[in-house]
């Protein structure tokens, strides 16, 4: 029988005492999770024990003496009274993670500690094993699990990976990450939809044209060729990052800001979309990919990936969305692109033909949001022109906090509201399994433009530059 699910008033979740980094001395500890837990002690926010398991075999000394260098490399004007503070609470387990030996030494660790963290900042492929040495030793009966995205290859893949975790461990204590629902900037536009009325009357298919997604960036796969390898760009960005971008901008107001109540409604805007067959999308690969380091010689891994999109519900129907996500491009960019109707009647039809209104949020570095607007042009004569009125939120409102120290704080207070949910990954898997199993091809493109000239067939108006 299933129980009702409606607003329910929510227990407040135990606070985590103990942090546990396995992948305590890699890349992700080193560039984002480091420095979210120096920000985090400096602003009183971090009551908890920071344990770090590794198959490096460095002594405590140069464990940490590694995390601070990673967090004065990254962060300004480092304040040495928060290294010390946060070197007496980091301490540090090393051991191979298929020996058992590891997470004896763990569990006596955490002995006496109520709410465990776990964050698995390893690959994915090591997973099931470390999470079954975990529950050999107890320690999954009260903790919580991070782990990483892309959750899975595929969707059997994600299902298996679900079936492994959910034998040990219920799914509310899984905590999936998906950085981009920890930007503010990404947070912004359901602020932006649900916090303003103008919008709502014109968020459909009556007054919009088309919805564009952007994540390009201007370098390459950063040394990390044997990680990108497996995974490529439809893995690592779009099946994640971009999908989550465009269900907050497609789905309906949530009846509160509980993560099952969000879900509920991400999760009708992805089934909501056809599995995407492979004209919908293009694959490329940059010249120069095959000589990376990590890269199989005849690899046909995409760095470069695009896909036009039908949200086939009432709000959207004949609205394409298209996606573009890609390594080595011409900048980087991170933005979502709304394009709205013409007017119905051309009156200043000399001047008026190709600029329909605009609007903009920028989700990057430099975010906030940009309107583009016909006005008249200076003169004699009834002409247009286009002008922007642009919000820069730095500016505006201050600096951002970094979506890694929040993702960190949220699981580590138990909200699930800025993960996602197995079902919505399911879905998202499900849009691109016969693009994952079938034959696309992969279309060269020279690095530093904006992919292969084959993008131009899935959106021939081309992108919208403001
Ligand atoms: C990660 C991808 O999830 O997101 C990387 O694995 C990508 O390939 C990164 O570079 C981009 O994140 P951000 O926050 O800089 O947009």
């Amino acid at each position: 029988m299933n129980l009702p699910a409606g607003k329910i008033k929510k227990k407040v979740p135990t606070p985590c005492d103990v942090l546990v980094l396995f992948g305590a001395t890699g890349d992700l500890a080193k560039k984002k999770l480091f420095p979210a837990l120096y920000n985090m002690e400096l602003n009183g926010a971090l009551n908890a024990e920071v344990v770090g398991v590794a198959s490096t075999r460095w002594d405590h000394d140069q464990f940490t003496s590694n995390a601070f260098e990673a967090i004065r490399a990254r962060v300004d004007g480092v304040d040495e009274k928060v290294i010390s503070a946060l070197d007496k609470k980091m301490s540090l387990v090393v051991g191979n993670y298929e020996d058992a030996g590891v997470y004896a030494e763990l569990a006596k660790k955490l002995e006496g500690k109520k709410k465990p963290v776990i964050y698995l900042a390893i690959p994915p492929a090591l997973f099931e094993q470390v999470t079954q040495g975990l529950a050999a030793v107890g320690i999954t009966k009260t903790a919580r699990l991070v782990v990483e995205k892309p959750f899975g290859r595929d969707l059997d893949s994600a299902v298996n990976l679900q079936e492994s975790l959910e034998a040990v461990l219920p799914e509310v204590r899984i905590y999936r990450i998906d950085h981009y629902l920890g930007k503010e900037s990404v947070e912004d536009i359901l602020i932006f939809r649900f916090a303003n009325s103008i919008w709502e009357p014109l968020w459909n298919h009556r007054y919009i044209n088309s919805i564009q997604i952007t994540m390009a960036e201007d370098f390459g796969i950063e040394g990390r060729g044997k990680f990108y390898d497996e995974v490529g760009a439809l893995r690592d960005v779009l099946q994640n990052h971009l999908l989550q971008v465009l269900a907050l901008i497609a789905m309906e107001p949530p009846a509160d800001l509980t993560s099952q109540f969000m879900e509920d409604e991400k999760i009708k805007v992805f089934r909501a979309i056809q599995t995407l067959s492979a004209d919908e999308v293009v694959r490329g690969q940059y010249v120069g990919y095959l000589d990376e380091g990590g890269v199989a010689p005849q690899s046909k891994t995409e760095t470069f990936a695009a896909a036009v999109i039908h949200v086939d519900n009432w709000r959207w129907a004949g609205v394409p969305f298209y996606l573009r996500t890609g390594k080595f491009l011409k900048e980087t960019i991170l933005e979502v692109v709304v394009e709205f109707k013409q007017p119905p009647r051309m009156l200043f039809a000399d001047t008026q033909i190709g600029s329909p209104n605009v609007l903009r949020f920028r989700l990057g570095k430099n975010d906030g949001v940009d309107i583009e607007l016909m006005a008249k042009a200076p003169g004699d004569h009834l002409e247009t022109i286009p002008v922007q009125l642009n919000v820069e939120f730095s500016a505006a409102l201050g600096e951002r906090q970094e979506a890694y120290e929040r993702l960190l704080r949220a699981a580590m207070a138990g909200d699930h509201m800025r993960f996602t949910r197995i079902d919505s990954v399911l879905e998202t898997w499900r849009i691109l399994e016969d693009v994952l199993h079938g034959e696309t091809e992969i279309h060269p493109y020279f690095q530093g433009t904006w992919g292969p000239e084959k993008v131009e067939e899935l959106i021939p108006q081309g992108w919208i530059e403001l």
